[in-house]
Order: C-alpha cells, then structure tokens, then sequence
C-alpha cells in the first residue's frame, strides 16, 4: 500500500483525478466508479478537465461498485442516479457503457452473477476508485463481510443507514439492503484508489492501512492487493501511527513513478 497524505481534500480530487486521466488517456479503459460524498471532488474535476482539456471518456467504460435495493434506477437516491447526475453525464461516455447493479432485479443472485460476468467481459477494472465507511466497508462490504466475497445482496448496518440518511428525507427511507461487489471482486481491480477526507474517517483508516487484515475491518482486506494507493487528507490520516513514514517516503518518490 502506497499512504499519500495530501494537505486537503482539493489535494486528494486533484491526485486522484491525474491517477484516472493517466488511465483514461493510456487508451480504451474500464474505470469503476464509487459513489457517495468522498469522490465528488474527483469527478468535479475529471469534468473539469473534460470540458477545458479535451479529456474524453468516449473509450472508457465503467461500472459501479454497489446500488440500493428496491430503488428504480431512475430514483434520485439510486447510485446510478447519483453517478449521472454527479458524473457521467457531464463527461462524453457513449451510451450504455456505464454499467450498474439493478437494484429492482427479482433474483438478487442471479442479477449478482451476471454483473460480475459483465466486468469479466470487459476485461476486468483498471482503475477502482473507493470510499471508506466510518464502519470500515468499501463497497458496503459492512464488517464481517467474507475477504473473498463476490458481488451479493448485503443488509447495512445501522452505523451506514445514519450515515446516508442525509441524501433521504428519513433515516426509514434508507433501505436495508444493497447489491455490492464483493472483496474479492473489488481485489481484482489491478489499481486501487482509496480516498478518505475529514477527521471521521480516521479511525477507519488507521484500522484499514495500519490494522490487522480481519473481516472486521473489511477496507482492511486491500492490504493483500499489490497496487493501492491511498489518498487521505491531514485529518483522516491524523489517526495513523506512521504519517511521517508515509511522508517521508512519498515526498522522496521518482516523479516518472507515477501513482
Ligand atoms: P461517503 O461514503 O463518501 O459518503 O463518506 C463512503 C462510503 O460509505 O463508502
């Protein structure tokens, strides 16, 4: 794991974002996507670049990492709602090539399979941006969630419905459950970015980066994959034990590196 800690949460969507347009711009690139507040200064970005750059998604594809259960994709709580709204729609995807869970499908399972059957045929995600729940999830692999999961119908934990109750009128109208990819189908991603801003977050962070890899602490399982880089600001990074390590380290990093 790679610890980035970035003076804030610009610095973070700044980073993250030249980390997708390397990507984007290396050729035909299947990205996956996170939802909630954490990568919305990244796509603000990446739209910025879009529309002052050229940067162009035409050739990429993406997928999503999880939806609601019960929702309609065309809900304005829905994550594929969100990511329109938030993303896509402002950049110049081609039609039908960014790719969700439905959150309606009358066989959870099956729907399940055939997503994962779909990033199979893409040829797998290149680049996997991930938030952290303040629980530890990433995806809403909530805690005790098999490190070798697969994408599957999970039941939130309360901790996450007050944590999205904000983007509903009531905490009752959260659903329950949720369709996400799994551990070990969000492991398969070759790049991993995981983004975490704002003292909340800091002791999921500190339990994922510096903790034991344990079911617990399902952010804990990137440990075993061989390329994350995780972007924190100060404050979610201020609960870890080796910050002047992580500094130290990236401050001295080769500039070709890259991320
Ligand atoms: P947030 O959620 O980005 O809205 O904080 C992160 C997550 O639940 O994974």
């Amino acid at each position: 794991m790679e610890i980035i800690i970035l003076p804030t949460p610009d610095d973070v969507a700044r980073t993250a974002a030249d980390a997708i347009e390397e990507q984007v711009r290396r050729g035909p690139s299947v990205l996956g996507l996170a939802t909630g507040s954490t990568p919305l200064g990244t796509y603000q970005e990446l739209i910025r670049r879009h529309q002052e750059d050229g940067l162009s998604f035409a050739a990429a594809q993406a997928f999503l990492l999880d939806e609601y259960v019960g929702l309609h994709a065309a809900h304005p709580q829905s994550y594929h709602s969100f990511i329109r709204k938030e993303f896509t729609e402002s950049v110049d995807f081609g039609d039908g090539t960014v790719h969700g869970l439905d959150g309606l499908a009358g066989d959870p399972a099956a729907e399940a399979a055939r997503y994962e059957a779909r990033i199979a045929a893409a040829g797998g995600v290149d680049i996997q941006v991930l938030g952290i729940g303040t629980d530890g999830h990433v995806g809403f692999n909530e805690p005790m969630s098999s490190l070798a999961s697969r994408t599957r119908i999970k039941t939130l934990t309360r901790q996450t419905r007050q944590d999205n109750a904000r983007f509903f009128a009531a905490l009752e109208d959260v659903p329950d459950h949720v369709l996400t990819q799994g551990l070990g189908t969000i492991r398969e991603a070759r790049h991993l970015l995981l983004l975490a801003m704002g003292e909340a977050k800091a002791e999921a962070v500190a339990a994922a980066v510096e903790g034991p890899v344990a079911a617990v602490c399902p952010a804990s399982a990137l440990q075993l994959h061989p390329h994350v880089s995780v972007l924190v600001d100060e404050a979610a990074a201020s609960r870890l034990a080796h910050r002047g390590y992580y500094q130290d380290t990236f401050g001295r990093k080769p500039a070709w590196q890259g991320l």
